[in-house]
């Protein structure tokens, strides 16, 4: 498999589902090949973001979306945080917002937010659902239980939260893919321990998405999993793309640090643009979740999903600038 968009013939940049949103107004030249596919998302308020296309389905996605594992907000400033990123999130071009029933209040509050602001039509809503110990009636309850909570008649995408209850639940979601309840059908890690058995059902099951942990940190899923998922026509969604909210992130690594001079090579103009480039310039990804529950990260992840991605040759170099310069640094 072509490693880089930059080496893609135009037809294989459409079999991998590589799209870029290419406005007049972009800034600097898309790298040669990435604009195989060019397509404007439209909008006086939507500005031009990359996206790519689900293989399964063709539909194009923004490459940067919402990840909402800390949507349970205590205070009215706090909810009123989160409602300004839910709101803007459409207006600066993207729509996935992923919620689980795992994270507390995040699908009630994601209902509520997105009732009061009227953009669900703008969104591409992604939930979760488990099935222990292979409890199906347990498992279409949760899902009832999402629809209500999210208020909505249509989810996205519906995905087997850490791969429990795979082989019970994938029948379930088929079914109700069927009957239009549900856009598309997937799985989820954010774990290396599980990759085999992900794997496993990689290949044995026919999947629309697969959602996994990666980032220049955390680079595990880029051996087999992303592979596959490209061979299968499978898309990926990336958790954890600045290495989760915890001991992890990836953040206090440059605390302090500047940018290296050729950051501006890939048009990143901040160390989460850096980050972020890196994570979706991989062929086979589709988007990347990140977690945001402030509007200044929102608009800073944003600028990932626009000008040049970097190509094989710079992923490399960030690779090692990371290994070398930031990974074995003390914390800040
Ligand atoms: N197994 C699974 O299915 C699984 C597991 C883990 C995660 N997920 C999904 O993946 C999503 C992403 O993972 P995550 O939220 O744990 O980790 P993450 O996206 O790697 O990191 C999120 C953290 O980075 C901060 N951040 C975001 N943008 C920033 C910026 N521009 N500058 C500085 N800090 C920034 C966030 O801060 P603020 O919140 O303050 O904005 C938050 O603390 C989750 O929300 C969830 O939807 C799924």
């Amino acid at each position: 498999m072509p490693m880089h968009d930059e080496r893609l013939s135009r037809r294989e940049a459409i079999a991998l589902g590589v799209t870029v949103a290419v406005a007049a107004a972009t800034r600097g030249a898309i790298a040669a090949g990435t604009a195989a596919a060019a397509d404007a998302v439209s909008g006086a308020d939507a500005p031009a973001v990359i996206t790519r296309r689900i293989p399964s389905s063709g539909e194009a996605l923004p490459v940067v979306g919402l990840g909402t594992n800390n949507y349970s907000p205590t205070t009215p400033e706090e909810r009123a945080a989160r409602r300004a990123v839910v709101e803007r999130l459409p207006q600066l071009g993207g729509r996935v917002i992923d919620t689980a029933p795992a994270y507390r209040q995040s699908e009630s509050v994601l209902g509520e937010l997105i009732a009061e602001i009227g953009n669900r039509e703008r969104l591409f809503v992604a939930t979760k659902v488990t099935a222990a110990d292979g409890d199906r009636a347990g498992g279409i309850a949760m899902l009832e239980e999402s629809f209500r909570r999210l208020r909505v008649s249509h989810v996205d995408l519906m995905q087997v939260h850490n791969l429990t209850g795979v082989d019970t639940l994938l029948p379930v979601l088929a079914e109700w893919k069927k009957e239009g309840r549900i856009g598309h059908l997937g799985i989820t890690t954010s774990s290396a321990r599980q990759y085999p058995e992900m794997l496993g059902h990689m290949r044995r099951h026919t999947l629309d998405f697969v959602q996994v942990d990666y980032s220049i940190a955390n680079r595990g899923a880029a051996e087999e999993i992303l592979p596959l998922a490209a061979e299968r026509g499978i898309a990926v969604l990336i958790n954890m793309p600045f290495g989760g909210r915890r001991d992890g992130n990836v953040f206090p690594r440059v605390a302090g640090k500047a940018l290296p001079d050729w950051a501006a090579d890939l048009d990143a103009q901040s160390w989460a643009q850096f980050f972020l480039k890196y994570v979706v310039s991989h062929p086979a990804v589709t988007c990347a979740i990140s977690g945001m529950t402030k509007l200044a990260h929102l608009e800073d992840n944003f600028g990932a999903a626009r000008g040049r991605l970097p190509d094989a040759a710079l992923r490399r170099r960030m690779e090692e600038y990371w290994d070398r310069e930031l990974a074995q640094g003390e914390d800040a």
